[in-house]
């Protein structure tokens, strides 16, 4: 793969818009990675825009609704070519208490309609580039839920039409409702179960991956550590691959891949990104840079011409399930439409 490649712009899917080929998830700015500096964070989300980034991932539920405020607030106080290149991908449907908690999905097209509603007034835009429901609904069939998101994007509120951790099945369900352009799921040297099914159904539906967790949140980011102290609601602190000795065997994980990576002159970051870039042209990996230095890093990773042997190196450093660990925990996991 050369580096001419990697910088080309990558369509989402066979409907939805081109894209810079990393974006920016804006979540851990508000939510589950624990304190974030609300100046540090806009100046990320300027910088990123700066750099050519395109899309900017979030959800209505990451700090209920404190997400979009914040990207509102970006926008405002960017330089308008920045402002009018920026397209909004935005999750909805997560149902939250006042403590923080998650007690289900709403899918319901009214729902879904008022969810919209909200998520406009909070961004201060007229229209959602690209719009999803978290996790599908089990008491709605996801026909209902993406008819609805259809009957926004007929009124102008929305342009196209997203999924978020879905199975093969609901893909094809939902692609002969309406247009579909992405798929968000996550995808990393750790979690790649994507690629039996999920990955070749997108591909023949002309549906295009959004790859989230492709540093395992930080876990092969080369940085974390295990004296590493977490706030309170971290979502690492009750994530079974940061716990004990899978937390171990992660960062052994890691280790092996730094050998390869200091042979290629880059950091850990930006070879975990550079590979799921190497994926194809359909994938674009979403990096959750919080900070204008990590997102340094990772924009870097666009430099980063990975070859065969490297590809085979990493590999074999990391190989096909070799995490300990599942990606969520056990109540989270019964959410995931992609894992059954
Ligand atoms: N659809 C879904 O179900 C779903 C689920 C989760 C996330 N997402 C979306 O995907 C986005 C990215 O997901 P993620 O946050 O899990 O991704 P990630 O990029 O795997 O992890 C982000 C964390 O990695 C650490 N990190 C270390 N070096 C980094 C570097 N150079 N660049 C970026 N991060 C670095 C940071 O932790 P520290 O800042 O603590 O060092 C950061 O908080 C989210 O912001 C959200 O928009 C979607």
């Amino acid at each position: 793969m050369n580096t001419n490649a990697t910088l080309r712009p990558r369509p989402l899917g066979a409907t939805g818009p081109s894209v810079f080929p990393l974006g920016l998830g804006c979540m851990g700015m508000s939510a589950l990675y624990g304190e974030s500096d609300r100046t540090e964070s806009i100046a990320t989300i300027h910088a990123a825009l700066d750099a050519g980034v395109t899309l900017l991932d979030t959800g209505d539920f990451y700090g209920m609704g404190h997400n979009e405020l914040l990207i509102n607030d970006a926008l405002r106080t960017a330089p308008a070519a920045l402002r009018a290149q920026a397209l909004t991908s935005v999750k909805f449907g997560a149902l939250r208490t006042v403590e923080g908690g998650f007690t289900g999905y709403d899918g319901r097209p009214d729902a879904v309609k008022n969810f919209a509603a909200y998520s406009l007034q909070r961004l201060g835009t007229d229209h959602i580039d690209v719009y999803r429901i978290a996790r599908v609904d089990p008491d709605v069939p996801v026909e209902e839920t993406v008819g609805a998101i259809a009957e926004l994007v007929e009124a102008g509120h929305v342009r196209h039409i997203g999924l978020s951790e879905v199975g093969a099945a609901t893909l094809r369900r939902a692609a002969a409702v309406a247009p579909i352009a992405d798929l968000q799921i996550e995808y990393s040297l750790i979690s790649r179960g994507i690629e039996d099914e999920i990955l070749p159904t997108a591909r023949e539906l002309g549906i295009g991956v959004t790859a989230y967790g492709v540093l395992s949140r930080g876990l092969i980011s080369g940085h974390f550590t295990h004296d590493r102290e977490l706030a309170p609601g971290d979502f690492r602190g009750m994530s079974p691959r940061f716990q004990g000795d899978n937390l171990h065997h992660n960062l052994n994980l890691v280790e092996q891949l730094r050998t390869v990576a200091e042979r290629k002159g880059a950091s850990v970051a930006q070879i975990a990104i550079a590979w799921v870039l190497s994926r194809g042209e359909d994938v674009v990996p979403l990096v959750g840079a919080r900070r204008r230095d990590r997102l340094a890093e990772a924009l870097g990773a666009l430099e980063v011409s990975l070859e065969a042997a490297d590809l085979l190196a990493i590999e074999a450093a990391v190989p096909v399930g070799a995490a300990a660990g599942e990606r969520y925990p056990q109540a989270q996991m019964a959410h995931l439409d992609s894992e059954r």
